[in-house]
């Protein structure tokens, strides 16, 4: 193996996978991606399709790393916005559409402890203001503007499905067992290729595989954040959020198909997957206000559906760690990817160049280690 043409086997294809895939196809390599579910699937087991989804950062002012990611999907976003000449509440091939974002906080946090103008993303954001004291609602102690980024997730996962086709990648359905832990799922992995006659020998894994991947890499730190969330009918004219302790506020536009995500929960530790009819009742009422042009001649919210997903959260942050897996069958490297929590679509661009960066590293050192 080579650190210039490998053959990477991606295991997942929710969001973080099928980036991983993308990148690692655009730096010449080969991808095969295996996944027990793919877009256009509806499980409580794969998160992507129930995100917001918007940029909206959650890193602290001390998480330097995951600040540029999310920078980077900003930035990147931004550009294909501009590069097809799309107006605010325009989405773009793959479902992006910028949007002006109004945030209100209900209560003072850690966030805002130097203030909301010296927040660390304020210098990043595009047409960032900070809201006048003065100017605030009933109830907020702080406020900002800027523009940001909604993404409608079906339009967003197919179109990486159709980048991944385009890049010669494969994508294979299936599920890989977890009971014979890593190396088990590995070695299954490794028979099931020439099934597909996908013949090319595995260079390397990466192991992508979200909230389940706590069956695939027993890890302790890996956890459900439940999100409750509702879908109406129309356009919100502005992104929206009040950021209060427990639940946040939220609107979400879908500009592609003409729809809304009211939210929303984050209940760590919760595997709840019916929707909660008391939580629905709060988030429309709390919603009322916040998103009026979306009410009905009766002042009613259309209700298309009731959400529930698991955030894949994990315990300081995702884990992005090369590993060596001795096993019967010979030596297999793995790059694990899993843990993005809420924010796996802002910080999908700078995971998967972490990843390409860390098994690049790693093959180059392999090789050094093999001439000597
Ligand atoms: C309500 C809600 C709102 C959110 N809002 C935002 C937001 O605004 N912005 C944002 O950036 N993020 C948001 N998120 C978070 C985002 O959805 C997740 O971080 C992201 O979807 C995680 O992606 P993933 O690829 O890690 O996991 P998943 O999408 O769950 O994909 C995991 C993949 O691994 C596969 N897999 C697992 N085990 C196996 C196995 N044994 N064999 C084969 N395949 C396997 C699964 O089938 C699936 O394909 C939100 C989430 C929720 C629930
Ligand atoms: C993926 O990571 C999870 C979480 O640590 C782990 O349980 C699983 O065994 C890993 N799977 C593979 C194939 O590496
Ligand atoms: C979008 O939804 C709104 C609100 O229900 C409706 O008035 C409008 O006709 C819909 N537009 C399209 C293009 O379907």
């Amino acid at each position: 193996m080579t650190a210039s043409k490998a053959h990477i086997v991606v295991i997942g294809a929710g969001v973080v996978g099928l980036q991983t895939a993308v990148t690692f196809l655009e730096h010449g390599h080969a991808v095969t991606v295996i996944a027990k579910h793919v877009p256009g699937d509806k499980s409580s087991e794969y998160t992507s399709p129930w995100a917001g989804a918007q940029w909206r950062t959650h890193s602290t002012a001390k998480d330097f790393e995951l600040q540029k990611w999310d920078i980077a999907s900003y930035e990147r976003w931004f550009q294909t916005v501009e590069q097809e000449k799309k107006e605010p509440g325009q989405p773009t091939k793959s479902g992006v559409a910028k949007f002006h974002n109004v945030m209100y906080w209900a209560e003072e946090d850690e966030e805002l402890a130097n203030g909301p103008e010296n927040l660390w993303y304020a210098p990043h954001m595009r047409s960032f203001e900070v809201i006048p004291r003065s100017s605030l609602p009933k109830g907020a102690v702080a406020g900002v503007k800027y523009d940001s980024i909604s993404i409608d997730t079906t339009v967003y996962l197919h179109h990486l499905v159709d980048r991944i086709t385009e890049l010669k990648g494969r994508i294979v359905k299936a599920e890989l067992p977890t009971a014979g832990g890593i190396a088990g799922a590995l070695a299954a992995a490794t028979r099931l290729l020439p099934v597909y006659s996908i013949n090319t020998p595995i260079s390397a894994f990466v192991n992508s595989s979200g909230i389940l991947a706590k069956d695939l890499v027993p890890d302790p730190a890996v956890h459900p954040i439940r999100g409750q969330t509702v879908l109406v009918r129309g356009v919100a004219t502005q992104l929206r959020a009040i950021i209060r302790g427990k639940g946040v506020t939220y609107v979400i536009p879908r500009a592609a198909s003409n729809s809304t995500i009211l939210g929303g929960t984050k209940q760590v530790g919760d595997w709840n997957q019916n929707p909660d009819d008391t939580t629905t009742k709060w988030i429309l009422e709390s919603c009322r206000d916040v998103a009026p042009e979306l009410l009905n001649e009766k002042g009613e919210f259309d209700v298309l559906s009731v959400n529930v997903g698991f955030r894949p959260g994990r315990t300081g942050g995702p884990r992005l760690e090369v590993e060596e897996i001795q096993t019967e069958a010979g030596k297999f490297v793995v790059c694990h990817e899993y843990g993005h929590a809420g924010a796996g679509y802002q910080l999908s661009f700078g995971s998967a160049e972490k990843t390409l960066g860390l098994l690049t590293e790693h093959f180059q050192r392999h090789a050094t280690r093999a001439k000597l």
